[in-house]
């Protein structure tokens, strides 16, 4: 991938592991938010602020009704770059998923949560369909997400959802763990998120739940709304699973990682060498024994924690610049592994790939464990319990910079949203690019709501948290200044810039916008709701949610600059940059 620039520079901190009672409940968007240390007091929005908030809003409003009458040229048969040809999602009939899975199909299948948002599932699916592809099976992915918030009237909401759950924490019975805070919770297909026909065409076979229990006519009453894999309900006879539980999947005395390391020879290793050091010629030589004690305290070692311990050590030998060093760790045995640095961890997106190492003894390949029984005779193997917390995108770690970025590249090019979503995302970017006369618009993602509950935003204050984020906007117009020049389309000082939140209270809200923020409601008229068609609930959690929005820019070729994160002291904040 190309080389990035962050926006800041920090140490990449893993944010607290958080220990919730009974199940693990990772939260919604995995996006931290960080406690800078802001001088004044909690302060009301003025009068004045709120009014020129409020008059904003009309603005807006009359632009709305202009836009409406745009909408046939927009959308109608007429407009250009039309998506209506692609394929919509219909559930296929059974024998089209006979064909779809073949004969004696094996499946790998992995445990969905019922209580995270779309962001967190969908990091999840990415990294079933990576585990599936190393085992050589078909995936089952999780058919549905809870919704939690409705963007139209809740009556609508509640008539188009699959499942209704008036105050969802009242049933932890059903799905198997709470939500953050209560609330409603609506159930929707997954197909209202993700555009399987698009995945199947550039993945390969996959099956959503829904679609195993259709094929194998199991009686849909057993089916399991935890979206936890349910091995008693979905065993169809004749069909044999084996399960690897968490721990054996994952604990803290080894790195589980996708195939065996390449071990290469000396004599390759050596041949290497001066390539590895450039000019300079020759390299130190680092002690087997000396790595091997220095590195054998924990699994996986980024290159400065690696650096730190084998100086500690007492080894002065260590390069400084990593491809010396990475030569120094392989002669003298260790494993490179490739994967994304921890800057990531939390929103998984696919971008700042990085390089840790470990010792020979510590790696599990993933392909050689699904390669000998239990697992490889079964019909399904089931990876049960939480293997997405605290781990990379993926789930695991790469022993080649080949399989790494071909994960990125499957990832960036096969998880899009349905046709209608992203055509009503274009037709937004359009109005925000009227709304700035066609030049660059900035916007980010302010998460309030249930993150403010559980001490996530450690900025309880809206307009602290919200003029924190400005500030980081003014940074990232500097950013696109320094690429672009003035080529006439650079942000100016008052421009409206984009902004996603789930943040509910007028009185903030009408602050965000005479600060300068548009809001979704300021563009989306009823028409672009309809689109949204049957779903017609904006998830506003997982539209705009950080890892994901990321992805997709990289998957259009934006540039890799042209997002960042903010420094921190507990926890990371994706902020994006619209060029
Ligand atoms: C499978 O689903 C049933 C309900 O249909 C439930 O009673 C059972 O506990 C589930 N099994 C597991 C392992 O969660
Ligand atoms: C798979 O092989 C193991 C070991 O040989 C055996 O115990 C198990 O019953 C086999 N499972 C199936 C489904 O054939
Ligand atoms: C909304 O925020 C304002 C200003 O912070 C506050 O005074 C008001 O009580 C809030 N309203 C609600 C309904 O929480």
């Amino acid at each position: 991938m190309a080389e990035y620039q962050p926006l800041e520079i920090d140490t990449p901190v893993r944010p607290p592991k958080r220990r919730l009672p009974s199940r693990p409940i990772v939260i919604g968007a995995a996006v931290g938010f960080v406690l800078l240390i802001l001088l004044g007091s909690s302060h009301e929005p003025s009068r004045q602020a709120v009014s020129t908030g409020l008059t904003k809003a009309k603005e807006y409003g009359s632009k709305l009704n202009g836009w409406a009458e745009d909408f046939e040229a927009s959308y109608g048969p007429q407009a250009k770059g039309t998506m209506r040809l692609e394929e919509e999602y219909a559930l296929p009939s059974r024998e089209a998923l006979r064909q779809i899975v073949g004969d004696d199909p094996k499946y790998l299948v992995k445990d969905g949560w019922a209580t995270y948002g779309y962001n967190n599932g969908r990091y999840m699916l990415e990294a079933t369909l990576l585990m599936a592809k190393i085992a050589g099976r078909i995936p089952v992915i999780p058919d549905s997400v809870w919704a939690r918030s409705c963007a139209t009237d809740a009556e609508a909401c509640e008539e188009h959802a699959l499942r209704y759950f008036e105050h969802r924490n009242e049933h932890e019975d059903v799905v198997g763990a709470k939500w953050n805070d209560d609330g409603a919770a609506y159930k929707l297909g997954i197909e209202n998120f993700l555009d399987i026909p698009h995945l199947r065409k550039t993945y390969g076979s996959l099956l959503t739940y829904t679609e195993y229990l259709h094929l194998y006519s199991i009686d849909p009453s057993l089916y399991d709304e935890s979206l936890r894999w349910n091995v008693t309900n979905y065993s169809p006879s004749g069909l044999t699973t084996a399960t690897m539980s968490e721990q054996e999947f994952q604990d803290r005395t080894f790195v589980r990682v996708d195939r065996p390391a390449r071990v290469r020879s000396k004599e390759e290793i050596m041949a290497d060498l001066p390539h590895a050091a450039g000019e300079g010629g020759d390299v130190p030589r680092l002690s087997a024994e000396t790595v091997k004690l220095a590195l054998a305290s924990k699994p996986a070692w980024s290159l400065t924690a690696a650096r730190d311990a084998l100086r500690r050590r007492g080894d002065d030998k260590v390069a400084d610049k990593d491809e010396l060093f990475f030569w120094q760790l392989e002669e003298a045995g260790a494993v490179l592994l490739w994967t994304y640095s921890d800057e990531v961890l939390m929103n998984k997106a696919m971008a700042r790939p990085s390089n840790e190492v470990a010792l020979p003894s510590s790696i599990r390949p993933l392909s050689t464990a699904l390669s000998s029984p239990p697992y490889s005779n079964a019909s399904i193997v089931y990876l049960s319990g939480n293997l997405h917390d605290q781990r990379k995108p993926g789930g695991l770690y790469f022993t080649s910079p080949l399989s790494r970025d071909s994960y990125t590249r499957l990832i960036l090019s096969s998880i899009r949203a349905p046709p209608r979503i992203r055509k009503l995302g274009a037709r937004l970017a359009e109005k925000m690019a009227s709304l700035v006369e066609g030049r660059r618009w900035v916007a980010t993602h302010l998460r309030r709501g249930d993150f403010v509950g559980i001490a996530w935003a450690p900025e309880r204050d809206p307009v602290r948290h919200f003029e924190r984020t400005k500030a980081a906007l003014e940074r990232g117009k500097d950013v696109l200044r320094s690429h672009f020049g003035d080529d006439g389309r650079l942000p100016r000082n008052d421009d409206p810039f984009y902004l996603a939140t789930d943040e509910s209270n007028g009185t903030s809200l009408s602050y965000f916008r005479s600060r300068g923020a548009v809001l979704l409601s300021d563009l989306l008229t009823a028409q672009d709701s309809s689109l949204l068609g049957p779903g017609h609930i904006t998830p506003t959690e997982m539209s705009s949610t950080s890892g994901g929005a990321v992805n997709g820019r990289l998957a259009m070729g934006k540039e890799e600059w042209s997002w960042g994160l903010l420094g921190r002291e507990k926890a990371g904040r994706v902020r994006r940059w619209r060029a």
